[in-house]
């Protein structure tokens, strides 16, 4: 099979397409073959070992995709020869082929296209697993995301406004907003550091009631002291590179709650939640109640522009690698 693959952690641009012996599916597991992976700014870490999960060399990148259950190994369940499925893999899924756990596959409802469940499981996971497990976000509450036309940003867009939140999108252009604004933010916001705490004070009417930072860098602490009283921050990532530590004594005086969303720990501890997740988040994409935008699809020998688009901040929906 054909594999792109990471032999040493020098970033996307070391990483080579050879040609691998094909894998066998052990116990419990399902050989799939992917149609499409789906790359997440994760996977530009991990092939720089800069990931808090670090895969024993060589391995191929793609941390979820979608693909076809081709064969089944010694005693595995849960889906048959033939079944389409989301793979969740965390990494391996930038090749033709995958060997994994049945337990890591999710059969996908005829009305759901590939490109939409390629790269649904990770973003919108996370974002589901925030507003609703971690925020308990409720109708008619402000919330404010930041980096609100990434993979993760867009999500929570989107299913803060399904779930009746005032979403206000944060993000670095207009062209970016733009997208926000399509997918179902009521008002938009150019961020800059500067004028971040004012400004989403001024379009709440006093302060948002959730900040759901994908970012963090600069943004995060004036996004902190835009909370209203009792506000939630849901702590998501860190994509402008700085880990922000942010006063205590802000806590104090609103109230508020910092809140860490580790949606991969999530889904280990807490399988049952994690598969009513997605069942409800397929029933969504189903009923067109989600879109799961897709910024292109790619195939494999393009795999410099695709990781090209997360790294230089220009991916607007998921990047889509066709193996
Ligand atoms: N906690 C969890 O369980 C969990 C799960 C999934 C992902 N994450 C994390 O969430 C973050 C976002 O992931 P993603 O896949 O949604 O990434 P993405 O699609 O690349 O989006 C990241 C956004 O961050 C903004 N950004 C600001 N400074 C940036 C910089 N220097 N480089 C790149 N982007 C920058 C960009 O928006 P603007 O240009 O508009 O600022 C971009 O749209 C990552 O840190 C990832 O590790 C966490």
């Amino acid at each position: 099979m054909r594999a792109l693959l990471c032999t040493r952690l020098d970033g996307p641009e070391q990483l080579e397409i050879v040609e691998r012996p094909d894998p066998v599916p052990g116990p419990g597991q399902a050989l799939v073959r992917i149609r499409l992976a789906a790359l997440n700014f994760f996977d530009t870490l991990i092939v720089a070992g800069r990931y808090q999960v670090k895969p024993p060399l060589p391995f191929s990148p793609g941390g979820e995709g979608v693909g076809v259950v081709e064969a089944l190994g010694e005693g595995a369940a849960g889906v048959a020869i033939g079944d389409r499925v989301i793979v969740h893999a965390g990494h391996g899924c930038c090749a033709e082929l995958i060997a994994i756990d049945t337990a890591k596959l999710t059969p996908v409802p005829e009305a759901v296209p590939d490109a939409q469940a390629a790269g649904l499981t990770i973003t919108y996971g996370t974002s589901l697993h925030a507003l609703a497990n971690r925020a308990r976000i409720q109708p008619g509450e402000w919330l404010a995301v930041l980096g609100a036309s990434g993979g993760v940003g867009l999500a929570a867009v989107e299913l803060g406004r399904l779930m009746g939140a005032r979403v206000i999108a944060c993000a670095s252009s207009e062209e970016k907003l733009a997208v926000a604004r399509a997918h179902g933010a009521e008002a938009t916001l150019v961020y800059d550091p500067a004028t971040l705490k004012d400004e989403l004070r001024r379009i709440s009417g006093g302060g948002v009631d959730v900040v759901y930072d994908a970012v963090g860098g600069d943004y995060a602490e004036p996004a902190l002291r835009a909370l209203a009283w009792r506000g939630r921050y849901l702590v998501i990532g860190f994509a402008a590179g700085g880990i922000p530590r942010l006063p205590l004594n802000l806590m104090l005086l609103k109230e508020l709650d910092v809140q860490g969303v580790h949606w991969g720990a999530f889904l280990d501890r807490e399988p049952e939640a994690h598969r009513a997740d997605q069942r409800r988040l397929l029933a969504w994409v189903a009923e067109g109640k989600l879109t799961a935008q897709v910024h292109g699809t790619y195939p494999l020998d393009e795999f410099p522009e695709a990781f090209g688009l997360l790294t230089r901040r220009a991916a607007v929906g998921k990047v889509l690698l066709r193996p």
